[in-house]
């Protein structure tokens, strides 16, 4: 990993799946936003490739209207145009062979107008199914080597539904490209905050020395959306929040907290050390399941004061569906560092509100001096590192209470990256791309881990699909899921954090 930013080597970028959500909501206003750092190669070519048919001209106006639509950075039409005009678009069926043809001329042609050295990264935002004809046929055409320059595979989520098809996919993908090539994405990743847990680690010494089973009394890891499936319904019901959340953004980011330091900053190094943190996941036994892992559902109810549909009545998804919205998950990572801690973590949709964060809940003091304390929660120092929204950092610490006696209470100490003068957080997708043209894969995922994280998941998926007594517990919309996802957490008044849309707000009800 380079900590100076530069600019990559020429480039063409194929997208796959080009006329699709990803491509117009992401894809193309992070380039964009690369374009007004000036971070894109001055050879530099996307070439849009879908089933619809288009013109260059067509599709360079669709992702014109898309950066006015979704970009999030300054508008100026004559940088927008300026970069449109470096799109092009090839219409091709995918699932035949022979019509990668055009798209091997396309990229000869362009390679030489442009002087763009043979470089192209091919970006698969498509179905699933996709993922393994499309490297075959790109093979088929010599279009997955180049002897002068880099050819390179970025490939989305789900990759595999289990551990079975994990290793399959895996299995297939290197039959065309090396492991170097492939570049997993997990845009969590890409976060800045996300990035920011290994900075707040090994960049500090006042933490580090903490952050073992001798001091964290649990780690905790929160994802919530206050949003449902939406118009993902039909997808969202063949996967759930298993396979969904919690075995990639959720796991990656359990992977960061729990890391050893890694030797070097390189991607090797640092995916080495996540590796050995999925290696040490305590696995499950399929008796485990039901006391440690909970799952639900959201039921109808009225969040402020307007009717929310239940799960079952979202389009696309069945009506008799048992497809989890919510799972909560109890686990040990049995290794030197980590012994006898806890790690809690849940997803869910439908939640009060959106908020992505770590907690790490260190030791009571070994011996309380003053008084009585609440909850056994509240001697425990917290560490919140905030992922999404009001990202940034918070110390829950003790201190007296002004006044007689010795009166003790919890107080914040927070740092909010807004408050950062002209600090500009790249959206994960630009940083993704960026890296992906520098050759460094540090901020993706790694075949070996993602079989190991299936690994781990395997028990919990063969248990519910095994065992029709497991609980499906029904949650309200916009409440934090079953309560007995806080039965998990042990202890004397011990609860998982509440937070709300703000860092330092919290101990009350937020946008209930
Ligand atoms: C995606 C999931 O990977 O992440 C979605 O498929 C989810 O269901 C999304 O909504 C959450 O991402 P973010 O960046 O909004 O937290």
């Amino acid at each position: 990993m380079k900590d100076k930013i530069e600019k990559p080597e020429p480039h063409i970028l194929v997208i796959f799946g080009a006329s699709g959500d990803l491509a117009k909501r992401k894809l193309i206003p992070a380039l964009y936003n690369l374009a007004l750092q000036n971070l894109l190669p001055d050879e530099f070519a996307v070439i849009g490739v879908g089933r619809t048919d288009l013109s260059d001209d067509e599709f360079q106006e669709k992702m014109h209207n898309a950066i006015n639509n979704f970009g999030k950075r300054e508008k100026h039409e004559e940088k927008i145009n300026s970069f449109v005009n470096k799109l092009f678009y090839v219409s091709l069926d995918t699932s035949n062979a022979s019509e990668y043809k055009k798209l091997a001329e396309r990229l000869r042609t362009l390679d030489e107008q442009l002087q763009t050295r043979s470089n192209v990264i091919f970006y698969l935002s498509t179905p699933p199914m996709l993922y393994t004809v499309i490297p075959k046929y790109l093979s088929g055409h010599g279009l997955n080597k180049s002897s002068n320059g880099s050819r390179r595979l970025i490939i989305e989520k789900p990759f595999g539904y289990g551990l079975q098809s994990a290793r399959e996919l895996n299995r297939d993908l290197l039959q065309y490209f090396d492991e170097h090539q492939i570049y997993r994405i997990d845009h969590y990743l890409g976060k800045e905050t996300v990035q920011n847990v290994l900075v707040t680690r090994f960049s500090n010494g006042i933490f580090e020395p903490l952050w073992n089973s001798k001091y964290v009394n649990r780690v905790e890891v929160t994802s919530a959306e206050s949003i449902g499936v939406e118009d993902r319904g039909g997808y969202f019901d063949t996967s759930g929040t298993l396979r969904d959340m919690i075995q990639n953004h959720l796991m990656q980011m359990v992977g960061l907290v729990a890391m050893e330091p890694p030797s070097s900053f390189d991607s090797n190094s640092v995916r080495n050390e996540t590796l050995k943190v999925f290696q040490s996941l305590r696995p499950f036994e399929l008796m485990d399941i039901p006391k440690n892992v909970i799952r639900g559902q959201y039921v109808e109810s009225q969040i402020r004061g307007e009717k929310v549909n239940s799960y079952r009545h979202e389009k696309g998804v069945a009506e008799n569906s048992r497809t989890e919205t919510f799972v909560a998950i109890k686990f040990f990572i049995d290794n030197w560092r980590w012994g006898g801690v806890p790690f809690y973590i849940r997803s869910g949709k439908r939640l009060p509100t959106r908020v992505t964060e770590i907690v790490i809940h260190f030791k009571k003091t070994p011996h309380w001096l003053f008084g009585h304390y609440q909850s056994e929660g509240e001697a425990c120092n917290q560490l919140v590192l905030r992922i999404q929204p009001d990202e940034g950092i918070l110390l829950k610490f003790a201190m007296k209470v002004p006044g007689q006696g010795f009166n003790v209470q919890n107080v914040n100490m927070n740092f909010h990256y807004a408050d950062l003068q002209n600090a500009y957080v790249p959206e994960a997708y630009e940083r993704l791309l960026l890296d992906c043209m520098l050759g460094d894969s540090t901020l993706y995922t790694r075949g070996d881990a993602v079989e190991k994280l299936w690994e781990f998941i395997a028990p919990i998926q063969k248990a519910w699909d095994d065992d029709p007594l497991i609980p499906l517990y029904g949650y309200p919309a916009g409440t934090w899921g079953p309560e007995s996802a806080d039965d998990l957490i042990e202890g004397m008044n011990m609860t998982w954090r509440y937070p709300c849309k703000n860092l330092a707000d919290d101990g009350q009800y937020c946008e209930l």
